[in-house]
């Protein structure tokens, strides 16, 4: 099996968190692939029933929500022609899905998160940059309230080493990030169920064993996109989820071993922080 992205390699250190940034092709922001209609429906059903959990905007994000609104029409229009379409103030999404545009910014951000995959997150354009607004629909056992107006700092006090590693670089890179240079980075975690939507800490099943553990686990990887807005100035953060079993991921022996070597090398404070607490030996005796 195919992947997107591969996000072990071969360890000789202990794993620690990193900015992994790479500068991002704007033409690749926004990435759709087979599982769009699946992960639509699923964001059309949580904003329906949870819009509290996952979508908020402070009124000084009004602006960058709507900014955002019409850079994402324009994008998708013109990189994918044959799956959106734009006319009298509607937008298409594969012909049948009917879109006014609006001026009402939580409209316009729920609007446009039924486009895509990706999820939203703005960061003001404030010393130090703070959450101010977002549609999250695929949370990796985080929910949205919890962290609105918090800064970086805060809101990866969770994240072990976070603090002595990158929260400096962080805050400084969304200081500074400029419009001419978007980046992207990729961020990992292993769960024990295929739910895309975990927008709470969960304690793990404890049926699994060394013959089944396999079976149960998936590789979970976020491509996250970092641009600045070039009219309001905020950053924009999305959020796009992959989920793949991880007996498809350890079908490759080069994938399996470098998987096994950055477990290994994974800290059990990080291992537990990741959620994967009750499976992480099991899982590495088990590679
Ligand atoms: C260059 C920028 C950034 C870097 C290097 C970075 C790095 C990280 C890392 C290493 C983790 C831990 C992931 C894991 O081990 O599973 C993490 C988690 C997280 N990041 Fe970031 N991040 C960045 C930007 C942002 C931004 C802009 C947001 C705004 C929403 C954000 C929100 C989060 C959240 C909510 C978590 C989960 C925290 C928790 O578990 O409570 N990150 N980030």
């Amino acid at each position: 099996m195919q992947l997107p992205y591969f996000p072990f390699e071969v360890m000789n250190e202990a794993y620690k968190p990193s900015m992994g940034l790479k500068p991002l092709d704007l033409s690749r922001w926004i990435e759709i692939d087979e599982t769009f209609k699946t992960q639509v429906a699923k964001k059309k059903d949580i904003l329906k029933n949870h819009q509290d959990l996952v979508l908020k905007i402070e009124p000084m994000a009004s602006p960058a929500v709507l900014e955002t609104q019409e850079l994402l029409k324009e994008h998708l229009l013109s990189y994918f022609p044959n799956k959106y379409s734009f006319a009298d103030s509607i937008f298409k999404v594969d012909s049948n899905d009917s879109y006014k545009i609006s001026n009402d910014p939580t409209e316009a951000l729920k609007n446009m998160s039924q486009w895509v995959q990706e999820d939203f997150a703005f960061m003001s354009p404030e010393s130090p940059s703070r959450l101010v607004g977002g549609c999250i629909c695929f949370p990796s056992r985080w929910n949205l309230p919890q962290k609105m107006s918090l800064g970086s700092d805060a809101i990866h006090a969770p994240v072990p080493k976070f603090k002595e590693t990158v929260a400096k670089a962080t805050n400084q890179f969304l200081e500074r990030i400029q419009v001419e240079k978007p980046m992207w980075r990729l961020n990992w975690t292993l769960h024990d169920c295929p739910e895309i939507f975990t927008p709470f800490p969960d304690e793990g099943r404890s049926d699994l064993t060394s013959s089944n553990i396999l079976e149960h686990t998936y590789l979970r990887m976020e491509r996250q996109t970092l641009r600045r807005l070039p009219k309001t100035n905020f950053v924009l953060f999305t959020i796009r989820t992959y989920i793949f079993p991880l007996k498809d991921v350890v079908s490759d022996p080069q994938r399996k071993i470098a998987l096994k070597s950055t477990l290994d090398h994974l800290p059990i404070e990080t291992a537990n922080y990741k959620g994967m607490r009750k499976f992480f030996d099991l899982l590495k005796n088990s590679l």
